[in-house]
């Protein structure tokens, strides 16, 4: 199946249906990366060039071999201290002070199934689905272990990495860096994708050659970030949507992290992704051991389309979980740019009654229904439902919108205190502060210290308090400031709490999940400040960002669609003018670009106009109709929205026998030029019946030649088109 020892060559090959990487353990006992590619049988270590490396050093045992140098071949776990001065993806300091590692292969087994992480978000799979591969390498000098695990899911094109090191030493040790996956490419010159951005403009698409020196990015906010995700692809400098190799990695965790790539002195190129080093340091005594969190990769040699579908299928249906992973999402009003904290529970029900006449499916009740939460100032951490505010009781509003036909859900923040709040009056020494210092304050709110269990607990039990009052059916969990202050009273060293903080974000979350598994929960964080693959184990949707304008949208949404699964990615039909960009657009290009997302709408229904409240109730029916091929189906970008005058993608069923293309006019001209918009995706030379004009379109010709742009008068106009496959014709 997926994982080949050849005892002879002594390569391990990890084969997925269309891919195989490679490595091999080496004369000296050291884990060589040889390829990671289209999937080929064989021995790849011919690609390992033995050439005098000159001043490049050799191990000891080498003696006067100057062709093998540390420095020079491509590795798959390289520390400090082997004579490889590139970026290590392993700095341990060791009990007698030292920064050397030198990992040499002990052992390996190969293992059904993929294996688990306990305390960590990861890829699951059935044992007839996966396999996975453990390498034991040891440092001699130390006792120190690292077991490396892969795991290999051929349907899905995927592998993924993890790693545990274990102190088997007899002295205290501190991992200072740790790359869980690292790509040593030998030939080819590559770009850097990645994915930068701010609050209300996330996941902008970056792409960068990989050149001499290091490229890196990262979060040290203690989460994964609006400025920069924790997923990056290294692309040939040719490579397109369509086609050329491309390789990514998303990393499943939701703390801080970095990514580096760069192109060493010969040319070759590493990339690495793992946690970030600033305020790391994690000490493990004799026999204890710090398990990494999880990197996904997958490789494509058809571009970044095909990339981007691996990604897609493996976290929709091997990393999301719960009821509602694969099902379509109920169509949900949100209330916070409906009316903010100024709410009362009889401005709700009457929201919810108009959003039930609409056919929205559910409420979500956001901020300001706790404590005295009426601003940002105060409330957080007293999570006591305000009945005075709602008047009444949290189970009796829920069933007052249960009996209009409507699903409740409420939003929770559960990592956060306000200074102004009976919480932190009874205990200050919750919040992450470093005596001595004032902590820094952000939305004027402090930071929870998740890494101490009783404060996790304390917080736990009010949250289930606040569920047990009625039938919650959907939870937005989130996170409005980044972490600052690294100070645990409870550490031993302070090197660990970014860590173990995320640690017991997750322990929280699991808790949940196992205990209303039937509520579907959506992640937050400012928007998509935390809008990564480590999250999605447990929120199998993420509120994209808190900008709900249309236009930028696209290309948040773009960016997005790299690594994520559309069934990810939440989205909302807001006012116009936008509440964040002021920007007027329609009603139905508000409709089309929510509509790719898990959809739902969050505005002030007494101020939009009968006409539109017919319009919303024909998009929801609309969204409803097409809603399984959006959520399940092969997304393709059709044109680069950062660029192009067009935004544009689609949906193709795994059949090939359906396909929804959604397109967005960016800018408008006088005397308008033609975008022709190529369809992909299609049987090859087939005819297609586009259902709103009954016109039959030849399926070459669409990819070819492209579909035209109409030329209407107004900006920012959205279309629609839905092929059905009508005759594939034997031809
Ligand atoms: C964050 C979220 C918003 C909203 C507010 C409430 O900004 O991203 O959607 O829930 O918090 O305070």
């Amino acid at each position: 199946m997926g994982i080949v020892y050849d005892e002879k060559n002594k390569t391990i090959s990890l084969h997925t249906k269309n891919t195989t990487y490679q490595m091999q353990v080496d004369r000296y006992g050291f884990l060589l990366h040889l390829y990671y590619g289209k999937r080929a049988e064989g021995c790849m270590d011919y690609l390992l060039t033995y050439y005098d490396r000159g001043f490049s050093g050799n191990p000891y045992e080498a003696g006067r071999d100057k062709t093998y140098s540390m420095d020079a071949l491509p590795q798959e776990f390289p520390s400090l201290g082997t004579g490889d001065y590139r970026t290590p993806a392993c700095i341990i300091r060791n009990a007698d002070g030292t920064f050397s590692s030198d990992f040499r292969y002990e052992s390996h087994s190969i293992k059904e199934g993929k294996y688990a992480l306990k305390g960590l978000p990861a890829v699951y799979a059935e044992s007839h689905e996966a396999q996975t591969l453990e390498i034991l390498l040891t440092d001699r000098a130390t006792g120190v272990q690292a077991v490396l695990l892969y795991g290999v899911l051929p349907e899905f094109d995927i592998i993924t990495r993890s790693l545990r090191i274990i102190n088997a030493g007899s002295g205290q040790i501190a991992v200072k860096k740790l790359a869980p996956a690292c790509l040593d490419i030998v030939g080819g010159k590559y770009d850097f994708i990645t994915f930068y951005g701010r609050h209300a403009m996330e996941r902008n698409f970056q792409r960068l050659p990989i050149g001499h020196g290091i490229s890196k990015i990262g979060s040290l906010r203690g989460t994964s970030s609006h400025q920069y995700n924790p997923a990056v692809i290294a692309a040939d400098h040719e490579t397109t949507e369509d086609a050329g190799a491309c390789y990514g990695m998303a990393f499943v965790y939701s703390g801080g992290f970095q990514s580096e790539a760069g192109m060493d002195q010969y040319g070759q190129t590493r990339l690495l992704m793992g946690f970030s080093e600033e305020q790391f340091s994690y000490p493990l005594n004799p026999g204890e051991a710090l398990q990494a969190p999880e990197v996904i990769l997958s490789y494509s040699f058809q571009g970044l389309g095909q990339l981007s579908q691996n990604f897609h299928r493996c976290i929709r249906t091997h990393l999301c979980r719960g009821k509602y992973k694969e099902a379509v999402r109920p169509v949900l009003l949100n209330s916070w740019e409906a009316s903010y904290f100024d709410f009362t529970g009889d401005s709700l029900l009457k929201l919810a009654k108009q959003a039930a006449d609409l056919g929205i499916e559910m409420f979500v009740m956001d901020d300001g229904w706790f404590g005295k939460r009426d601003s940002e100032t105060r409330g957080l951490g007293d999570w006591k439902v305000n009945e005075e505010k709602l008047g009444c009781t949290l189970g009796e509003l829920i069933r007052r919108i249960n009996d209009m036909g409507l699903k409740f859900g409420i939003w929770i923040e559960p990592e956060m205190v306000n200074e102004d709040s009976d919480l932190y009056r009874a205990h200050p020494d919750w919040a992450l502060a470093i005596p001595g210092r004032m902590p820094n304050r952000s939305r004027h709110q402090l930071v929870l210290d998740f890494s101490r269990k009783e404060v996790v607990d304390s917080i736990y039990q009010q949250i289930c308090s606040v569920l047990d009052q009625g039938n919650v059916e959907y939870i937005k969990w989130d996170m409005n400031r980044s972490l600052a202050d690294i100070y645990s009273s409870a550490a031993d060293c302070q090197g660990r709490v970014l860590h173990d903080y995320v640690l017991g974000l997750y322990d929280f979350l699991e808790r949940i999940v196992e205990r209303y598994p039937h509520i579907l929960i959506e992640g937050c964080s400012g928007g998509g400040g935390r809008f990564d693959a480590g999250m999605l184990y447990y929120t199998p949707q993420i509120w994209c960002s808190d900008n709900t304008d249309p236009i930028d949208r696209l290309e948040i949404q773009y960016g997005t669609s790299f690594i994520y699964p559309v069934s990810s990615v939440g989205a909302h039909v807001s006012a116009s003018p936008n509440h964040q960009t002021g920007r007027c657009t329609p009603l139905k290009t508000r409709g089309t670009v929510a509509s790719a997302g898990t959809f739902g709408y969050e505005l002030n229904l007494d101020k939009i106009s009968e006409e539109e409240k017919d319009e919303i109730r024909k998009q929801i029916a609309e969204y409803k109709q097409n809603a399984s091929l959006v959520q399940n189906g092969l997304y393709f970008r059709l044109t680069n929205p950062q660029t192009e005058n067009t935004g544009a993608w689609e949906f193709v069923s795994e059949d090939r026998r359906e396909a929804l293309v959604q397109a967005v006019s960016i800018r408008q001209h006088g005397n308008m030029t033609v975008d022709y918009i190529k369809i992909k995706g299609l049987k090859e030379n087939a005819m297609y019946r586009e259902t709103g004009s009954g016109k039959l379109f030849n399926s070459t010709a669409l990819r070819e030649a492209g579909f035209p742009m109409p030329a209407e008068f107004g900006e920012y106009r959205a279309y629609q088109w839905h092929f059905i496959l009508e005759d594939d014709g034997a031809r």
